[in-house]
């Protein structure tokens, strides 16, 4: 990287990579960076990190392209399996349903539009849950496509669509409902009412494919 690079603190330490806030020319960034894993071969362990990395980063910059809003990323350290990207200020979207937010409705219509174009542009997130949401006044970004891939498979569509809901469900079963019905109609806006009937009818099988296995019956 050309210039100085100043770190201001952790802001996470994953199970896979460790979130730093970082300045760089001036710009406020944060770095994504993967570490190795002990128990993992050297040669194939940078394989997996530089491949991982190399992935995320052009999921984002796909997203970017077709409009879905994530950070910016400035710079990808291949080497060092790192992903500097722009630092958004906002909360996640758990808090924010925390707060009963009376514009929790329109968050989640947009927020239906937007995974919804991201399915049309091929691409699932994978990992679709409140805390990979961040809310800058009325806009939500889209963070954590460490789980992301390119695929048009209705199934991985219906997992992200599962996960929020069970996610919502278990965090705010109160409101829970309508979040997810403005969300199931800002998707609709963006594919039409037979694709999202299919998508939803996937979605229930996997609820009850979920609950099956949680009773433990397999
Ligand atoms: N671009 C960003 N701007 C601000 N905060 C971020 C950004 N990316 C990640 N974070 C914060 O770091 C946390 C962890 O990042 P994430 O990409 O979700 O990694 P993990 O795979 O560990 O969940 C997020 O929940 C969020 O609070
Ligand atoms: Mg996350």
């Amino acid at each position: 990287m050309i210039g100085e690079m100043q770190v201001h603190g952790v802001i996470k330490i994953g199970a896979e990579a460790v979130l730093r806030k970082v300045s760089w020319l001036g710009l406020t960034l944060v770095e994504k960076k993967r570490l190795p894993k002990p128990y993992r071969h050297p040669e194939l362990d940078r394989e997996i990190r530089v491949s991982r990395t190399l992935k995320e980063a052009r999921i984002m910059i796909r997203a970017k392209e077709v409009g879905v809003m994530c950070p910016a990323i400035f710079h990808v350290d291949l080497e060092g399996a790192a992903i500097y990207m722009q630092f958004i200020e906002g909360n996640d979207l758990r808090v924010l349903l925390s707060e009963n937010n009376p514009q929790m409705e329109e968050i989640a219509w947009r927020l239906g539009s937007s995974i919804a174009n991201l399915h049309e542009a091929g691409i699932y997130h994978g990992d679709f849950v409140p805390s990979n949401i961040l809310v800058v006044g009325e806009q939500h970004v889209l963070i954590d496509f460490g789980l992301s891939g390119f695929s048009k498979d209705v199934e991985e569509q219906a997992v992200d669509i599962h996960l929020f809901e069970r996610s919502v469900s278990a965090s705010h079963p109160s409101i829970a409902g309508a979040v997810m019905e403005s969300l199931r109609s800002g998707y609709e806006s963006v594919v039409g009412s037979s694709r999202l009937r299919m998508l939803m009818k996937r979605v229930s099988e996997i609820r009850a494919r979920a609950r099956y296995v949680e009773r433990g019956a397999y």
